[in-house]
C-alpha cells in the first residue's frame, strides 16, 4: 500500500455484514477506520475487540486493529468529522413487492448531509450497499444539495458470508464508478494492496455489475440444480455432468455466449432446449430456468424486431441472413423471423449474406430458400454494393467481417447494430442489443 492510501481515515457507515468485515479489513490494511452504526450492541461490541456476529476470522481482525488504535467505533454520525471516505455499507432490504428498501440509505446520507456546514474537508462518499442504478445520481447526491466537499462514488461490494473476510482480502473484483476522478482514485487506492486492479466504470455500470453477479450466481446454481434434477432422474450422475461441463474452458467457464447481442437460433441450441423441455415434462419435472430459456429468446427477438419496425427508414438492407457469421444454415435463423415480420408489415427490405447467394447454395438451405421462404429468397443481393446503393437504413443481423465492416463505414448510412459489437463505434439509433 502506498502513503497516500495509508493515510485515509474512512468512516464506515452501518457494522453489519459488509460493514464491520469492511471496517476490520481497511484498517488492517493500514487505514484509519471509525465504524459507525445506530446500534449500539454492535458498536459496544467493535469497541470490546469483540464481532458483533459470527464470521470466520473476524473477531481476531477486530481486536488486533482496536487495540492497535486503528479501529473504532461510534454511534454519533459526528463521528464523520475528520473522515475522508464515507464508506456506505448500511442495509437495502427488500420491500413487500420486491423493490429496493431505500429508508436507510436516504437516512443516513441525510445525516450525513447535516454534518456538512461547517466541514472544510472534501468528503468522498463510496456507496458500497447493493443499490440500483441511478440511486447515486438520482437519490443519494441530490441529499447533498450539490455541496462541492462532497463526490459520491459506487464501489459495490462482492464478498460472501462465511468466507467475508478472506473475499475482502482476495477480492474477485473490485469496481468503482463516479465522475470525479480524484474521488474514484482514492476509493480505488483503499484496495491496492489487494493486487486486484480496479475495474474503473461509470456510476450507473458499477451499480449494475451487482446486480448483473448476483444474477449471474443465482442462475448458475438454478441451472446446476436443474441439469442435476434431470441427470438424477435419467440415472446420470450430475456431480461428473457438471464437473465435466466445467473442463470447457472455451465455450461453458469462459466469457463465451456472455456478451449481450441477438437472438440465438441455429439447428441446435433451440432443438435441443426443446428436447430436454420435453424430457422433463414427460418426467414430471418441472425445470423453470430451462423452460424460460427459449421465451426469453423469442421476447429478445421480439424486442428487435419491433425496434427495427419503428425506424423511420423506408429502404432497410439487412445484412446477414444465416443465424450466425460464417454458415450458410438457415435452420431457426432469427432473421428470417425478423424479416417475415418487417414484409408483413409492409417493409420494404433488401438482404445481403456473404455465405447465401443464389447461384451457389444448394442442397437443403437451397430447398429451403427456395421452398419454404421464396419471399425473402427474392430479396437477396448477391453483392453488399447492391444493398449498401439501394438501402437508406442497415439493420446488421450478424457478426461482419473487417472488410464489409470496412464498406459499411464508407457508405455512412444509419445503422441498426442488433448483433452489438461488430459496429460499436457506429452510431445506432436503438440500443437493441442491450434493451
Ligand atoms: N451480507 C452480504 O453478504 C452482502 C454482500 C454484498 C453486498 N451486500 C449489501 O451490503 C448492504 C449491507 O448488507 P449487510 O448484510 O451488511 O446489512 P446488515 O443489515 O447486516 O447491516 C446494516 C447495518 O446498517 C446499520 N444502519 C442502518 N441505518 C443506519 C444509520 N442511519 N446509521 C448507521 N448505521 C445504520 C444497521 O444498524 C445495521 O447494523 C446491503 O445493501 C446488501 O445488499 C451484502
Amino acid at each position: 500500500m502506498n502513503s497516500e492510501a495509508k493515510k485515509q481515515h474512512v468512516a464506515v457507515l452501518g457494522l453489519g455484514y459488509v460493514g464491520c468485515v469492511s471496517a476490520a479489513c481497511l484498517a488492517s490494511l493500514g487505514n484509519r477506520v471509525t465504524g459507525i452504526d445506530r446500534d449500539s450492541d454492535k458498536v459496544r461490541n467493535v469497541m470490546n475487540g469483540v464481532a458483533p456476529f459470527f464470521e470466520p476470522g473476524l473477531e481476531e481482525l477486530v481486536r488486533e486493529n482496536v487495540s492497535a488504535r486503528r479501529l473504532t467505533a461510534s454511534t454519533s454520525i459526528a463521528a464523520i468529522a475528520d473522515a475522508d471516505i464515507a464508506l456506505i455499507c448500511v442495509g437495502t432490504p427488500s420491500e413487500k413487492n420486491g423493490n429496493l428498501g431505500l429508508d436507510q440509505m436516504k437516512r443516513v446520507i441525510s445525516e450525513i448531509a447535516d454534518t456538512l456546514p461547517g466541514r472544510s474537508k472534501p468528503l468522498t462518499v463510496a456507496i458500497r450497499s447493493t443499490v440500483f442504478p441511478g440511486t447515486c445520481e438520482d437519490v443519494v447526491a441530490p441529499l447533498f444539495g450539490g455541496n462541492p466537499l462532497v463526490s459520491v462514488v459506487s464501489n459495490p461490494e462482492f464478498l460472501r458470508e462465511g468466507t467475508a473476510v478472506k473475499d475482502f482480502m482476495e477480492p474477485s473484483l473490485v469496481v468503482v464508478g463516479g465522475t470525479d476522478a480524484a474521488a474514484v482514485a482514492r476509493v480505488a487506492s483503499l484496495y491496492e494492496s489487494l493486487q486486484v486492479p480496479p475495474c474503473l466504470v461509470g456510476v450507473r455500470t458499477a451499480e449494475m455489475i451487482k446486480y448483473a453477479c448476483n444474477a449471474f450466481h443465482a442462475v448458475k446454481i438454478a441451472f446446476a440444480n436443474e441439469i442435476g434434477a434431470l441427470s438424477s432422474r435419467l440415472s446420470v450422475d450430475p456431480g461428473e455432468v457438471m464437473a465435466t461441463l466445467c473442463e470447457d474452458k472455451k465455450l461453458n467457464v469462459s466469457p463465451a455466449y456472455l456478451k449481450p447481442g441477438f437472438a440465438f437460433g441455429g439447428s441446435c441450441l433451440p432443438k435441443d432446449l426443446r428436447a430436454l423441455n420435453y424430457r422433463g415434462n414427460r418426467l414430471d419435472l418441472r425445470l423453470p430456468l430451462l423452460e424460460s430459456a427459449l421465451p426469453s429468446n423469442h421476447h429478445h427477438l421480439q424486442r428487435a424486431i419491433d425496434a427495427v419496425l419503428d425506424l423511420p427508414a423506408r429502404r432497410l438492407g439487412v445484412l446477414g441472413l444465416a443465424f450466425k457469421e460464417n454458415t450458410d444454415d438457415l435452420r431457426e435463423s432469427p432473421v428470417v423471423t425478423l424479416l417475415e415480420q418487417l414484409i408483413g408489415k409492409g417493409k420494404d427490405v433488401r438482404i445481403f449474406d456473404p455465405h447465401i447467394q443464389m447461384e451457389s447454395i444448394y442442397g437443403s438451405n437451397r430447398n429451403f430458400l427456395l421452398q419454404q421462404i421464396p419471399h425473402i429468397g427474392r430479396l437477396l443481393d448477391s453483392s453488399i454494393d447492391q444493398t449498401l446503393q439501394w438501402a437508406d437504413h442497415l439493420v446488421i443481423a450478424q457478426k461482419l467481417s473487417p472488410e464489409l465492416t470496412a464498406k459499411v463505414k464508407e457508405r455512412n448510412l444509419p445503422v441498426t447494430d442488433l448483433v452489438g459489437s461488430s459496429l460499436a463505434y457506429i452510431k445506432s439509433p436503438v440500443a437493441v442489443a442491450a434493451s
